[in-house]
């Protein structure tokens, strides 16, 4: 039985009281999702102490929204694992297509960086996706199978066991288009056969999670599909109403 798992990625988004409140709203409401149900929230880098304090003892976990491809030194405005570690953070997103897009990661830092959360005992919400011309060029297979392929066949059975994969097509990202369940089956499907490929079983047991404008209201088609496992949230993150909403949709 995979975990199923409901994440938000709060982006650049409210200040620290703001996002102190905010989680302290979702963990007051957070006993309305069942059990088997995994919520992690991922604030800024300056939330993370405190909204650590506020999650402590409770059921959500905390997670980064990226982290640095460097242990430690002269790397000006990079936020190392073992600082994200000292927070008591236990999940770090990477390769989220802002990320991507913007500030240039590549796979192959993304190699840096998945290994170096790994080591530090950090479990990778891995980010992958087409973008809207690679989609409509019929690419998005061939996309996301290269970017399991370049990152995630680079890592041992156990180390793999830890990754929680994210699937973003990049055009439903906040874009209020939502792919269709069927759709985000379909990929989801490929992903584990490129996974199992590489990792056999293992594969079944990987949680893979759908993000791109998911919402209370389509959250739970998505979720009915057989290979999606839980949702990594923008938007509808920034409100606990609707964060819960989607996590009661399984
Ligand atoms: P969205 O963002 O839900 O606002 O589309 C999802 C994400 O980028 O993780």
């Amino acid at each position: 039985m995979r975990k199923h798992i409901v994440a938000g990625n709060w982006k650049m988004n409210t200040t620290v009281p703001e996002g102190v409140e905010l989680a302290k709203a979702v963990v007051a409401k957070a006993a309305e999702v069942p059990s088997d149900v995994k919520l992690i929230i991922a604030p800024p880098f300056t939330h993370l102490a405190p909204v650590a304090e506020v999650v402590k003892g409770t059921a959500v976990g905390l997670s980064a929204q990226n982290c640095a491809d460097k242990t430690k030194g002269a790397y000006t405005g990079e936020v190392s694992v073992d600082m994200l570690k000292s927070v008591s953070c236990e999940y770090t997103i990477l390769g989220h297509s802002e990320r991507r897009q913007y500030y240039g990661e590549t796979d192959a830092k993304l190699v840096e960086k998945i290994h170096l959360a790994l080591a530090a005992g950090l479990s990778p919400i891995f980010c992958i996706g087409e973008n809207l011309d690679e989609r409509e060029a019929g690419k998005h297979f061939d996309v996301v199978t290269e970017q399991i392929k370049n990152v995630l066949y680079t890592l041992t059975p156990e180390e793999m066991a830890n990754v929680i994969v994210a699937y973003e097509p990049v055009w439903a990202i906040g874009t209020g288009k939502t792919a269709t369940a069927e759709q985000a089956q379909e990929i989801h499907a490929c992903c584990r056969k490129v996974l199992a490929e590489k990792f056999g079983a293992l594969a079944e047991e990987i949680t893979i999670l759908y993000g791109g404008s998911c919402k209370p209201s389509n959250a739970k088609e998505l979720f009915a599909q057989p290979d999606i496992d839980g949702g990594l949230i923008g938007g509808a993150a920034l409100k606990a109403e609707d964060f819960i909403g989607i996590a009661t949709s399984f």
